[in-house]
C-alpha cells in the first residue's frame, strides 16, 4: 500500500503569547488531496497547520503550528512516504524573537523583525530519492514562468499553479482555475473546478 504525505493549511508564527502572523490558507486543497488518496486506497498522513476543517477519519493527522514544527513533522514522516504533496501555505518569515510576555501598548510605533523560515519543499526535494514530490505555487503575476522556476528550484515533479484573482475562490472551498506543470514541461489547464475535482486530477497525475 502506497503512502501519501500531505502538508496542508497555513502556519502560524508567534509574535507573543496572544498574537501571530499567518495567511489566508484554509487547508481546503490539501485536505481534498488526502481524501482523494484515501478514496484510491492509499494511506494518507496529513500534516496540518491550524484549520477549521474536519480531517478525513482514515488519515493519520499530525497537527502543527509554526513552519518549524511543520518542517520537523514532514521530515519525520518522509521515511514512510511514497508521495509528498506540499499544499501548505508555509509562512515565509517568522518573528526573530517571539516574546514570552504580551507586548503592551505604549503609544508610538513598534518594530517587528522577521527572519526567513526554511523552505520545506526544497528540503524534501533535496532528500526525495524515488519519491514523487508535488508542490503548489500561488502567484499574483507571471504565473507560469514563476511556477516553472519553482518546479526546478525545489526539484518538484509536479507543480500546481494558482493565480490569485478576486473572482476565484483560491483560499476557500469554492471553484478555482489552476495550471498543472510537470517535470517534462507538460502543461494542463483546469478551469472553474472544485477542489475535489482538482484533487482527482492532481492525484491521478501524481500516481502516473
Ligand atoms: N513552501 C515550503 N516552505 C516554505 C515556503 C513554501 O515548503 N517556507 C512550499 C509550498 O508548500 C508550495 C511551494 O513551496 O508547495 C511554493 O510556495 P510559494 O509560497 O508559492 O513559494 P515561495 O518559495 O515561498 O516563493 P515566493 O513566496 O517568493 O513566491
Amino acid at each position: 500500500m502506497k503512502t501519501v504525505l500531505v502538508a496542508a493549511g497555513p502556519t502560524r508564527e508567534r509574535i507573543d503569547p496572544v498574537r501571530f502572523i499567518s495567511n489566508r490558507s484554509t487547508g481546503a486543497f490539501g485536505y481534498e488531496i488526502a481524501r482523494e488518496a484515501l478514496r484510491r486506497g492509499m494511506r494518507a498522513v496529513l500534516v496540518s497547520g491550524p484549520t477549521e476543517l474536519v480531517p478525513p477519519k482514515e488519515a493519520r493527522l499530525v497537527r502543527v503550528g509554526s513552519a518549524l514544527e511543520m518542517r520537523r513533522a514532514v521530515m519525520k514522516e518522509l521515511a514512510g512516504a511514497d508521495f509528498v504533496v506540499m499544499a501548505a501555505a508555509v509562512c515565509d518569515w517568522r518573528p526573530r524573537r517571539p516574546l514570552v510576555s504580551k507586548i503592551k501598548r505604549r503609544g508610538g510605533r513598534i518594530r517587528l523583525e522577521l527572519i526567513e523560515n526554511p523552505d520545506i519543499a526544497a528540503e524534501v526535494g533535496r532528500k526525495k530519492g524515488k519519491r514523487v514530490l508535488v508542490g503548489f505555487a500561488l502567484e499574483t503575476e507571471t504565473l507560469e514562468r514563476n511556477a516553472r522556476e519553482k518546479l526546478k528550484k525545489k526539484n518538484l515533479d509536479i507543480i500546481v499553479a494558482n493565480m490569485l484573482s478576486p473572482s476565484k475562490d483560491v483560499f476557500g472551498p469554492g471553484k478555482t482555475d489552476v495550471v498543472i506543470i510537470d517535470r517534462a514541461g507538460h502543461k494542463t489547464a483546469a478551469r472553474n473546478k472544485s477542489k475535489r475535482e482538482l484533487a482527482e486530477i492532481i492525484v491521478g497525475k501524481m500516481i502516473q
